[in-house]
């Protein structure tokens, strides 16, 4: 089965992108691993732990679980306390490997659990969503969500290994798992062309979820991500560029109350910024192969019901900003972003024409 290397020097780690979860047991043992805490939420774990667990156990792990009501709403400096404290309550130590199965949430909150637990445990990822598995599990960034806004809260730790089940794919809700094609269009729209095209023409054996079209389509995804990451670890360049969408993806986010789902604020996001970006002659013929594209995988591309204002408000916070200066991806044509510098005072160029509930209360 597909698996790819991201190469980062001593800390290179292996993405297996598998059937299923068969084979994760051998695999962790061949790495030394001799007791794991799986750390996941209750949806999951009515569907997945089980099987998760024979699985291990199976290759004679000792395993251990913590369920947390780990939502987006939910992914907040309490949620963190109860892992970290629930871990040290199992009495893990060093050699413990903390094993993180879920979405996205469940990642980057069991992620930062370990990163600061006895100042780092090893760590697996096991997404079962999309999103996660094309984004999330993949390059080291975790984290929790602040008062002040979203994943303000955080620490760079690397996987000792991601293993993503593509069976755990066909449970997923279909607003969820399509939400997971907006981190997909994102990638292909930074940085591959022919992904793009490929989405274009094959969207109906993705939309019915064959394991073919998936398999190919996260390996697609996260060699693209793994190449971004492996040149720019820490994102102080190059790795902004997956970024794209996310200024205002967040802003939405953080102004519903975390009540959209990411990858469905990413998609709105994109367009915004496309529009933006040709508006101000950055980019041309962007918005008109993107807004399609969005539509085919029925992902929204406005947010009529959120308040124009409230965005900006939660933009303002955007843990991107380097001074007076925002960066922004720019997708300046299908396949290529650039870094464009903009200036926090005029962040509301960015969400202009996104939303009726806007400056103009007449409209
Ligand atoms: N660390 C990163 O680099 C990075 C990148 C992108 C996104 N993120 C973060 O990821 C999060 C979004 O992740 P997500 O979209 O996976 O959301 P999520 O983790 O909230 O999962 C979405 C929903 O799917 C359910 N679910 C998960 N797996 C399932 C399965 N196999 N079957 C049925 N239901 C299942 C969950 O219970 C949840 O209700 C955001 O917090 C975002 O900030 C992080
Ligand atoms: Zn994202």
């Amino acid at each position: 089965m597909p698996s790819l290397t991201v190469p980062l020097r001593e800390r290179a780690y292996t993405v297996h992108i598998e059937p299923g979860f068969s084979g994760l047991g051998p695999t962790l043992q061949g790495e030394g691993v001799r007791r794991v805490v799986v750390v996941t939420e209750p949806v999951v774990a009515n569907l997945w732990l089980s099987t998760l667990i024979s699985e291990l156990e199976g290759a004679g792990i000792l395993v251990q679980h913590q369920v947390l009501a780990l939502t987006e709403a939910t992914k907040t400096f309490d949620l963190w306390r109860e892992c970290v404290e629930g871990l040290l309550e199992l009495g893990v130590d060093r050699r413990t490997v903390v094993v993180a199965l879920g979405g996205g949430v469940v990642g980057d909150v069991a992620g930062f659990a370990a990163a600061s637990v006895l100042r780092g445990l090893r760590i697996v990822q096991v997404p079962t969503t999309l999103l996660a598995m094309v984004d999330s599990s993949v390059g080291g960034k975790t984290g929790i969500n602040s008062t002040k806004g979203k994943n303000l809260i955080g620490a760079f730790h690397q996987p000792m290994l991601v293993w993503a089940p593509v069976c755990a794919l066909q449970t997923l809700e279909e607003a969820e798992y399509l939400a997971g094609f907006g981190e997909v269009i994102k990638i292909a729209l930074v940085a591959d062309a022919a992904l793009f095209a490929e989405l274009e023409v094959h969207a109906a054996p993705l939309l019915e979820r064959s394991p073919d079209a998936l398999m190919a389509v996260i390996q697609r995804s996260v060699v693209l991500k793994a190449e971004i990451v492996a040149s720019d670890e820490k994102e102080s360049g190059l790795r902004m560029v997956l970024n794209a969408g996310h200024t205002v993806a967040h802003g939405i986010e953080a102004a519903s109350g975390f009540q959209w789902r990411h990858g469905a604020a990413v998609a709105v996001g994109l367009v915004a910024e496309a529009r933006w970006a040709e508006r101000q002659g950055h980019a041309a013929g962007v918005v008109e192969r993107l807004v399609p594209l969005l539509r085919r995988f029925q992902l929204p591309i406005d947010a009529p019901e959120t308040r124009a204002e409230s965005v900006l408000v939660a933009m303002r916070l955007d843990k991107k900003n380097a001074d007076a200066m925002l960066i922004v991806p720019v997708p300046v044509e299908v396949g290529r972003a650039e870094l464009i510098r903009h200036p926090i005072s005029q962040l509301a160029e960015l969400i202009e024409g996104l939303s009726c509930v806007a400056f103009n209360p007449s409209c």
